[in-house]
């Protein structure tokens, strides 16, 4: 080879490492960052931390995951683009409005929480919304560091009603609704990942933080197993939305199964795909992740957003346990809708016992059903 281009492209690949690893120190001093507009998301990461959600897995971080969704499927292709404009912050921006689809109850704790920041971050309200739900389940043992890209602009308007999916809701039309916002029905098993770390505040009438699998402060694959025990008939719904609802194996224990759950579990599209989550932590992180990524910037061109991961904390690692089924359930229990061989689980010894209320039996208010 010609020693003058050797030599050249030598030069060439140590600026393009030295760019690489030149990082800006971001003001205050505590942090560096690979852009400078990222700087602002490592300060908020610090506070939404210290001040929202305790570091922890716990309510409001639950709270602050859920209003990714309600915010980023504002956007449908059929409708056009009058109909919303996806990861934009309209639910934050425009919450007197958005706020009268019903499907969005229970989404006002998290914007009233995040909200005030906007005073003093210099963020956008999608950038916020989507950066504080990475945060929170940063927190959660086994979950993905989710990717996050900053750069939204400020919604200018609201998204149109109807748009968020509602548990009661026909399989048919949560399909077709996902569809045309982008995503696949295993894209939103994907998704539905969440619910591992996820409770009703309201669908159940005066009961709060009524989680949807045994272990609601981690995310783990119980959640998966759990919607595929066969329900106990003989429990009425509990009072509430009973559409909403559909009986579970554990409803003595306090859990409660969703109709849409149930229903994508069950799914010919999804139901091998629900099915092959159970005890395979790598593929529901690996799954959340790149959906949640697609979620992040519905809508948004990614072009003219920069990547901010780093500032995303690192989540702890997955509790290392396989999937049981609960005490008081068992493989018997199973309803299957795909044939593909089950795993060989064990079933944890002993009587039922109570599903945690509190993460790390931390009784903060915060954390804990009011
Ligand atoms: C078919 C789609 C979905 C439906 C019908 C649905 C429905 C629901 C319902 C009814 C609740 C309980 C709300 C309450 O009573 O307080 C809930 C909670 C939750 N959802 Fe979904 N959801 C869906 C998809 C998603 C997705 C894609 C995410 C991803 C970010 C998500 C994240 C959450 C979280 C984290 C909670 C727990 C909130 C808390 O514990 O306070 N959901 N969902
Ligand atoms: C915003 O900054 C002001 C002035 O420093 C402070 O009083 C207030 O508590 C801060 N609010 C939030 C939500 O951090
Ligand atoms: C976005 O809206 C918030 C809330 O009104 C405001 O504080 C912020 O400055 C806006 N950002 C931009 C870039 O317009
Ligand atoms: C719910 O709470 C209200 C008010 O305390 C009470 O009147 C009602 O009987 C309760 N219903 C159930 C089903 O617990
Ligand atoms: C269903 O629940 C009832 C009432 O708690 C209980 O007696 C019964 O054993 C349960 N059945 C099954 C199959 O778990």
């Amino acid at each position: 080879m010609n020693f003058k281009l050797s030599t050249s492209l030598l030069a060439l690949a140590l600026s393009v490492s030295a760019a690489n690893y030149k990082r800006v120190s971001c003001p205050g001093g505590t942090h560096t960052a690979s852009n400078a507009a990222c700087c602002v998301f490592f300060s908020l990461a610090d506070e939404l931390q210290a001040t929202k959600f305790d570091s922890e897995c716990g309510e409001d971080a639950h709270e602050a995951l859920r209003l990714t969704f309600h915010d980023a499927i504002g956007f449908s292709f059929m409708g056009g683009p009058s109909k919303g404009t996806g990861a934009d912050g309209s639910i934050m921006l425009f919450d007197s409005i958005e706020l009268q689809d019903h499907a969005n109850d229970g989404v006002e704790d998290a914007i009233n929480s995040l909200k005030p920041l906007l005073q003093n971050f210099s963020v956008t309200a999608g950038d916020l919304i989507q950066f504080a739900g990475a945060v929170a389940v940063s927190n959660c043992p086994g979950a993905p560091r989710l990717q996050f890209l900053a750069g939204r602009p400020n919604a200018t308007f609201p998204a149109a009603a109807g748009l968020v999916p509602v548990p009661e809701e026909n399989i048919d039309n949560i399909f077709a609704r996902m569809e045309d916002a982008g995503f696949s029905p295993t894209e939103l098993v994907s998704l539905l990942a969440s619910h591992s770390v996820g409770r009703s505040d309201l669908r159940i009438l005066n009961r709060t933080g009524v989680p949807f699998d045994t272990t609601p402060f981690t995310f783990d694959t119980q959640f998966f197993l759990e919607v595929l025990l066969k329900g106990n008939e003989t429990l009425p719904p509990a009072p509430g939305e009973a559409d909403a609802q559909v009986p579970n194996a554990l409803a003595a224990q306090g859990e409660m199964r969703l109709q849409s759950d149930f229903a994508v579990a069950h799914a010919p599209q999804s139901a091998c795909f629900w099915q092959s989550m159970v005890n395979n932590e790598a593929a529901i992180q690996q799954g959340f992740h790149d959906a949640m990524a697609k979620l992040a910037v519905v809508g948004q061109d990614t072009s003219k957003l920069i990547d901010c991961s780093e500032a995303v904390p690192i989540p702890p690692p997955a509790v290392n346990k396989p999937a049981t089924f609960p005490a008081g359930t068992g493989p018997q229990l199973l309803q299957l809708s795909c044939n593909a061989p089950f795993p060989s689980l064990a079933t944890d010894p002993g009587a039922p016992t109570t599903i945690p209320e509190c993460p790390n039996g931390d009784t903060n208010i915060g954390d804990c059903p009011s």
